[in-house]
């Protein structure tokens, strides 16, 4: 994304507000780019707070009649919803390849083909709105409802923008909330697109989508007086002012934010399988633009220089270039500025006197990969706890690579950090992986793989990595809905019969 609009052949795209395709009532614009060759591929509004206020009163009005809607017909939609997607997924999947930079074939296609499983899975649970009945006694009738909050104000990042947009729209619509989604000014294309696709079967209203900068469209998002639930995804910095936003107005608020994950290898397991999941965990193919992504690497002493040389040889096949090309395994950072942010990590890495530059280093300065933001993996061995290289989430495929030899000792240093979100061990040893999966401060374990999520899964941070869970029928209850109680005094004294 830049802000400076380019007159070239690329497309314009509206956002949608009340059913209809407008542009920003501003008139201004944002220019989208591929950020592997750097070239403008679209222009998209650049939605501001007057935007924000169409968007709500349009969803203000469509909650009087979605949130009344019988659930299972909510459902129904969002099924059909999945069926259209499906139908058309490469389109989906190009779409977000050559806006994210992310490679089709190890990326993009498989969170476009995501996109659908998370409308079928919700789609499927409108039925699982139930409530609660109390015992309070035999004269008494108390029982919960599950109710719809109100509208739903959503802002979400670039790095999985349709499986992340498809998170709030899917689960929010199908408890009978209205949604006003505020895509990433880098990646909104894929969401527009999945937008076009949802307004084919709901009704006006129910779901919005602006375009826009953070500070702009998405501050006024979170101020507006109409919004009665949050729903943040992004870096924990942003999560703070989400939150203060929804303190000032008491409104719930869901937030999914940044992590520096680690992964815990035993000694018994410095083998191939191990590093094929230690590079998936990293999500290397992804750039590691992933809150998940194991960046922090803890290798028992006795097979830290063996398995570091497996992972080397492993990770130096990657191929790195075109997202749009099958053959490529790793595609692009999304922008300029990230692109530095990561480059400034990894120079500060090779000064750093302790630690060791294993492979990788900064991006080549010529060559057909300096045409895009392409950075390279890197690790680093035995970087120091203090430095912000292995304490911060970059963001970007650099991997710091930590030597251990106690396992109480392990899992202080894996606990030491201000995130929570994921975490990774590796052992043939049951007894091992599971106390150390109970002693890790995360919202998700995972031992022996290094997946992504699934819907299902109650998936989220502790700690400053965030609040509530999304991804699942309990997530969708407790971040969707509210319960209200009913108690009714059955023996109430009977009136004339008439
Ligand atoms: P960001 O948190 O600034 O952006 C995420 C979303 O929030 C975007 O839609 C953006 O427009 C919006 N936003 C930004 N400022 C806002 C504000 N003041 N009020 C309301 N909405 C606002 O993330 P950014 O700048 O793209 O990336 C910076 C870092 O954040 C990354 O290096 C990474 O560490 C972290 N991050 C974490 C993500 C995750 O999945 N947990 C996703 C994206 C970034
Ligand atoms: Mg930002």
């Amino acid at each position: 994304m830049s802000v400076a609009m380019d007159t070239g052949g690329a497309r314009k795209e509206r956002m949608l507000i009340g059913g209809d395709w407008v542009d920003s009532v501003g008139g201004g614009g944002l220019a989208v780019e591929n950020p592997g060759n750097r070239s403008v591929i679209a222009h998209i509004p650049r939605g501001g707070a007057e935007d924000v206020d169409r968007a709500v009163a349009a969803a203000t009005e469509a909650f009087k009649t979605w949130s009344k809607t019988v659930p299972r017909d909510r459902g129904r939609i969002l099924l059909k919803i999945a069926d259209a997607v499906e139908a058309r997924v490469e389109e989906l999947a190009r779409i977000v390849a050559e806006e994210t930079g992310n490679a089709i074939r190890t990326q993009a296609r498989p969170e476009a083909n995501g996109v659908a499983d998370i409308f079928r899975y919700f789609g499927g649970l409108a039925s699982e709105l139930k409530g609660e009945t109390i015992p309070f006694g035999e004269h008494v009738l108390s029982y919960t409802r599950r109710e719809p909050i109100g509208v739903v104000g959503a802002i979400i990042p670039w790095n999985a923008p349709v499986m992340l947009g498809a998170l709030k729209i899917a689960p929010a619509l199908c408890a009978g909330n209205t949604l006003v989604l505020k895509a990433a000014e880098d990646a909104p294309l894929g969401v527009l697109w999945m937008a076009s696709i949802c307004q084919e079967f709901l009704p006006d209203g129910v779901l919005n989508v602006l375009t826009g900068l953070g500070e702009e469209c998405g501050a006024a998002l979170s101020k507006h007086p109409g919004i009665r639930k949050l729903s943040f995804t992004g870096s924990t910095e942003v999560g703070k002012l989400i939150m203060r936003e929804a303190a000032a107005r008491i409104v719930p608020v869901s937030l999914e934010l940044g992590g520096k994950s680690p992964s815990i290898v035993y000694p018994d397991a410095d083998e191939d399988w191990v590093v094929d999941g230690i590079i998936a965990a990293m999500r290397f193919t992804r750039q590691s633009q992933s809150c998940t992504a194991g960046s922090r690497l803890f290798l028992h002493a006795d097979i830290f220089d063996s398995f570091l040389g497996k992972l080397a040889d492993k990770v130096k096949t990657l191929k790195i270039g075109d997202p749009l090309d099958e053959e490529t395994d790793m595609g692009a950072v999304i922008n300029e500025k990230q692109f530095r942010k990561v480059c400034g990590y990894v120079e500060e890495g090779i000064k750093q006197p302790d630690a060791e530059l294993l492979f990788g280093g900064m991006p080549p300065e010529a060559g057909p990969l300096s045409e895009g933001y392409f950075a390279i993996p890197t690790v680093f061995a035995n970087p120091s706890n203090d430095w912000r290289l292995a304490r911060e989430e970059i963001f970007g495929p650099v991997l710091c690579a930590i030597r251990w030899t106690d396992e109480e000792e392990v899992i202080r240093m894996a606990n030491e950090s201000h995130y929570g979100l994921a975490a990774y061990v590796w052992t043939h040893d049951i007894g091992r992986a599971l106390r150390a999966a109970h002693a890790i401060e995360a919202g998700w374990v995972q031992v022996n793989q290094g997946l992504g999520q699934s819907p299902g899964h109650s998936y989220g941070g502790t700690k400053q990595s965030g609040i509530g869970r999304e991804f699942s029928l309990e997530g969708m209850l407790d971040s969707f809905t509210q319960r209200k109680n009913v108690t009714v005094n059955v023996n109430t004294p009977s009136g004339p019969l008439t």
